[in-house]
């Protein structure tokens, strides 16, 4: 019994280790979850600032492209563009005098470029592996990234690729060759649907970085604070469901050291109980002795004795002696210690505590019947099962006596069923009141004032009955008295 508080703490301790390391997998695993997806959310959002900036240069690309190009005053930083001059009407002159020139859209574009870079945070590029300009040449990461384009049908391709110890995205998107664009790229063998080159920006992750770690870093101090606040959650429901079962066996082993004071009062309290059935049963046999020892005396003060009056004497002598002999050996049973559990029949076990209390009964002309059917032995300490026997069966004698009841008698069966051993002890003593049947196996309780009873007889007869055989104890009343029924299982 008491291993099973251990086991109880041990089991506490598996399940709080176990709880703590799933506890920490969930917090690690969701937190490098919760990272990765920030990571996650940073490429993505540069990538899409990328895409965007490669939009609005598109949108104004085709806005130039849809019109064919657009006509400017030339000056020194948009000079003529010598790459169109196979064009017709490159050069135009207004009704009065001044010179226009063609602007394509890859011209417009490179312009626009070049000269407010600064301002959208992203540096766009226009180039081709087939060059019209030899200032549009594509980079290492370029002609890497048109080539992916040519040799497969993707039309973007980004990577982030550290540059003088910065983090950059490169992006570039496929330029796809219209009809719009034959007009001045045909010459070049371009047909329609053909790869004409592509349009790269390069965006620096700093601000994303930026924004990434913040992320980070408060997500990782309201962890902190969580795991924290769990750990001494997890730690505080540890300790105080380890301090109750502790608890929880600091009592128990209380109360089984006050049952083993009980049981040894109550057991001193049956063996004062038997002494005093000896002493009772031993006072007859001893007056005999006494009377035949006083004949003898006055025999010999008569000068009287003769052998024949001796042997008379010393027979009669004899007789009560093995009285006495024949009551210490109906008491034996009882004192002898229960040293280990023995495979024996109920109803021996019975017999022997009757061979003590029967004559008690037969004494107080209390009628005893009984009737036994138990072919089955149990392993049992007997003597503990004999001092509930005995207590049940006094107590029913002295509630016989005390009402004085005419035709008292006490009823024992014995029977067995499928997993059972069932005794039930009967008398006719008009039964237990009412309000005391309820308590009648609660410690201390007794109905015969302090100089008879102890008010354990009953508690322990429980105790012995439900802790030392795992059996059971009831009480009821019957038609003209209470029956105590006792079920042993086998
Ligand atoms: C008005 C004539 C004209 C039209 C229309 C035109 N381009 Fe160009 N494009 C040029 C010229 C000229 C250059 C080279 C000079 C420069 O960079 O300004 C060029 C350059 C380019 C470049 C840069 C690489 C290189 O060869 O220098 C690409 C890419 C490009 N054009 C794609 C297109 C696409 C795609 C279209 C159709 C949607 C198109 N162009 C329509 C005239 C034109």
């Amino acid at each position: 019994m008491n291993k099973q508080f251990d086991l109880k703490i041990k089991r506490l301790n598996n399940y709080y280790i176990k709880f703590f390391i799933i506890i920490n997998m969930i917090v690690f695993t969701s937190l490098f979850l919760i990272i990765l997806n920030e990571y996650e959310h940073r490429n993505n959002s540069a990538l899409e600032n990328a895409k965007n900036s490669f939009t609005k240069d598109l949108m104004f690309r085709k806005w130039v492209s849809s019109h064919g190009g657009v006509y400017v005053f030339p000056t020194k930083r948009t000079p003529p563009n010598p790459y169109l001059k196979n064009i017709k009407n490159r050069d135009l002159f207004t009704t009065n005098g001044k010179t226009l020139t063609l602007m394509n859209p890859a011209y417009t574009l490179r312009q626009l470029m070049n000269e407010f870079k600064g301002m959208y945070g992203a540096k766009g590029h226009i180039t081709s592996l087939n060059l019209l300009n030899p200032n549009n040449k594509p980079s290492e990461w370029e002609i890497k990234a048109l080539q992916k384009f040519e040799n497969s049908n993707k039309l973007e391709y980004h990577e982030f690729l550290d540059k003088d110890n910065q983090e950059y995205i490169y992006y570039m998107h496929a330029l796809i060759t219209k009809k719009s664009c034959l007009k001045c790229h045909s010459q070049q063998g371009y047909k329609v649907g053909d790869i004409r080159g592509g349009i790269s920006v390069v965006i620096p992750m700093k601000k994303y970085n930026k924004d990434f770690f913040n992320a980070i870093k408060k997500i990782i101090i309201i962890y902190i604070v969580f795991y924290i606040l769990a750990i001494f959650g997890i730690y505080y429901t540890y300790k105080t469901l380890k301090e109750s079962i502790v608890e929880q066996k600091k009592l128990y082993l209380e109360n089984q050291k006050r049952e083993e004071i009980m049981l040894t009062q109550s057991r001193n309290a049956a063996m004062g109980e038997m002494i005093s059935m000896i002493a009772h049963q031993w006072r007859q046999p001893i007056s005999v002795i006494a009377m035949w020892a006083n004949n003898i005396e006055a025999d010999v003060d008569m000068d009287e004795l003769d052998d024949k009056n001796c042997k008379e004497y010393a027979s009669n002598i004899i007789i009560q002696t093995q009285h006495l002999s024949k009551t210490i050996d109906d008491f034996k049973n009882f004192f002898r210690p229960d040293k280990s559990k023995e495979n024996i029949l109920i109803k021996d076990v019975m017999e022997d505590c009757l061979s003590v209390v029967e004559k008690s009964l037969q004494n107080n002309n209390i009628n005893l019947v009984k009737s036994y059917e138990n072919l089955t032995e149990v392993n049992i300490y007997s003597r503990e099962l004999m001092q509930v026997y005995i207590n049940i069966i006094k107590n029913a004698k002295e509630a016989l006596l005390e009402k004085s009841i005419k035709n008292a008698k006490i009823v024992i069966k014995i029977y067995e069923n499928e997993n059972s051993i069932i005794t039930e002890i009967e008398d006719n003593a008009l039964g237990i009141e009412s309000d005391v049947i309820g308590k009648i196996f609660e410690p201390y309780f007794t109905t015969k004032g302090v100089k008879s009873g102890t008010g354990l007889g009953l508690y322990m007869s429980k105790t012995i009955i439900n802790k030392h055989l795992n059996g059971e104890i009831y009480v009821k009343n019957i038609d003209d008295g209470a029956c105590f029924k006792i079920i042993i299982p086998k």
